[in-house]
């Protein structure tokens, strides 16, 4: 929170008998700003706050991805950018919050003409005018570009009335856009969205489970090279990681024509607080369209590497990706998610003395039929397993069969779902409408294989774990990927393969360490184990080793 400077509160205080249209006037002269004060009542508020001393801020929120970008760092990517002889007349900053790329760009480019903001928290509008004033007040000579100050929610806002404005002169989108993602807003009920959400078109499951999930952040980005890629111009938004490997990926359908694509690394920890991986995201518009991103450490410059597509495929580090490219293919087997039910609190249990006893503490007994011991994603860190943690019901054996006929052979096993029953009517997704009472998800012949081969889906290791049955098969759940088999050998020389040194540089050199899941099965699908097994045979000794 930031108090009205001196400089500009002694401003209004001088001038505090001026009308509402001598104020603006006398306002635009001294700060560039047009219409300061939108509204007279606005300025009639202002006045009366001045006089009772009262603060105008109100503290962040939430919904509104509010993490906004200290001075500092600010300024020295303005200063970077202009390093680079960027030189724009034309500003826009779409979410500017309290302005620190505009008070920076102003500082930095002084061939600035005019400069956009908009923003949806009126307090730091004011905050930034207030900025904004004291500055050219406290430098008269300064270049005032002219400013425009829009209060007004980004997703209906016309920048179509900012890009008639253009007519060929530099622009610079620059900025740091609201980091909160859709799911997020849904679950605090937030209507800070965009009218169209499914913008990247996931379809039906993949809509539900994940792929419709978006960052705001990356909604904005691509909407302003949608609009204003063919400027000339450039580009630069501190965004997240993710956001970024997303714009490249997306690049191959959208081919914005955008060149000089670079991703500056910072520490968003200690540039924001914030638990997230972020970079400077900047490319110069209006140029043959690129589809690589060159990444480097924004405080020291240092490059380290390039991502994006090569040959028609998605990598994380193209140099490396090249030495083992032709991995890239179709994995032999399909990799499957494992079981999901959404209902930990009953369907999670441990042995404890001949009883089961599920996460609510409850203990009780139930028939052995639909018991099976499953493996989470933090038991498979070793080499391999035979001996759960956990154990489940399996109430079906593949996806939407009847779960009646089978409990009423098992009448403890009955008794206890039925006396949890609300957990499943809770069950939140969708995928569970109009499906059997105590449904779950990620089953079918492959569960039941007795070998398995699999990897956690939640950590960011490469390790490949071998799973095997102990009296009865072992199940895993949905946070882990695996590949099932009906015998040791099968199971353990696709372990062996997966596991190669030369697999696992293969793997890293397309896998993304900073996304939520850097473990994916469309990621675990390229992995050609045909061919890794032709090209590594001679130095691979699989016979003997599959006696271990
Ligand atoms: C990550 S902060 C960054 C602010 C500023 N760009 C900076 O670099 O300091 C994101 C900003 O977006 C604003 N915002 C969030 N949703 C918005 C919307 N729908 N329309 C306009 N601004 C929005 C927030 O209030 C916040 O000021």
């Amino acid at each position: 929170m930031r108090d009205i400077g001196f400089k500009a509160l002694s401003f209004f205080q001088k001038n505090k008998k001026t009308d509402f249209q001598e104020m603006n006037k006398l306002l635009k002269e001294q700060s560039g700003i047009v219409n300061f004060f939108e509204k007279e009542d606005d300025f009639i508020q202002f006045k009366q706050n001045i006089e009772m001393s009262q603060s105008m801020i109100c503290e962040p929120n939430i919904e509104y991805g509010d993490f906004q970008t200290n001075r500092k760092l600010s300024l020295s990517i303005t200063e970077y950018l202009s390093s680079k002889n960027l030189n724009p007349q034309v500003l826009i900053e779409p979410a500017c919050g309290k302005g620190s790329f505009i008070l920076s760009a102003i500082q930095t480019f002084t061939s600035l003409q005019q400069v956009f903001g908009i923003e949806i928290q009126k307090s730091y509008l004011w905050e930034l005018k207030f900025e904004l004033l004291e500055y050219f007040l406290k430098n008269p000579t300064a270049n005032k570009p002219e400013i425009h100050l829009f209060h007004c929610n980004i997703f209906v806002f016309d920048f179509q009335q900012i890009k008639n404005q253009i007519n060929g002169r530099k622009l610079l989108i620059i900025g740091n856009p609201p980091w909160v993602t859709n799911s997020t807003l849904s679950i605090l009920n937030s209507k800070n969205l965009p009218t169209k959400t499914n913008f990247k078109q996931a379809k039906g499951i993949e809509a539900i489970t994940g792929k419709g999930n978006f960052d705001i952040g990356e909604y904005i980005s691509l909407k302003m090279l949608d609009l204003f890629a063919n400027e000339i111009g450039n580009f630069a938004f501190l965004i997240k990681n993710s956001v970024i490997k997303n714009i490249i990926y997306e690049q191959k359908r959208n081919k914005y024509p955008i060149s000089n694509i670079e991703k500056y690394a910072i520490n968003a920890k200690k540039e924001f607080g914030a638990a997230v991986d972020a970079s400077l995201f900047v490319c110069k518009f209006n140029s043959t369209a690129e589809f690589t991103a060159t990444e480097f450490d924004f405080y020291t410059s240092k490059p380290h590497l390039t991502l994006g597509w090569v040959n028609n495929k998605f990598a994380s580090d193209i140099e490396k990706y090249k030495k083992y490219q032709e991995f890239d293919g179709v994995c032999p087997f399909e990799w499957r998610q494992g079981i999901k039910h959404d209902c930990a609190k009953v369907m999670e249990l441990e042995r404890r003395d001949g009883h089961f006893v599920n996460a609510l503490n409850e203990e009780f007994e139930l028939e052995e039929d639909l018991i099976y011991g499953i493996l989470k994603s933090s038991d498979l860190k070793g080499d391999r397993i035979n001996i759960p943690r956990k154990y489940t019901i399996v109430t079906q054996q593949k996806i939407g069969q009847p779960t009646e006929d089978i409990l009423e052979r098992l009448p403890k096993t009955k008794a206890y779902l039925y006396r949890h029953k609300e957990y499943f009517l809770r069950r939140k997704s969708s995928i569970y409408n109009g499906k059997p009472m105590f449904s779950i998800f990620g089953v079918g012949d492959y569960s039941f294989k007795p070998y398995k081969v699999a990897i956690s889906g939640l950590y960011k290791q490469t390790k490949f774990t071998l799973v095997e049955p102990n009296g009865t098969v072992l199940l895993l759940d949905d946070t882990c990927y695996f590949i099932g088999f009906e015998n040791f050998a099968d199971a353990k020389a696709a372990q062996l393969l997966l596991n190669k040194p030369e697999t696992q540089a293969f793997i890293k050199s397309f896998m993304f360490m900073d996304a939520k899941r850097a473990i994916t099965k469309d990621l675990l699908m390229r992995i050609d184990l045909d061919k890794i097994s032709q090209v590594t045979s001679q130095t691979s000794p699989p016979a003997n080793l599959l006696q271990s």
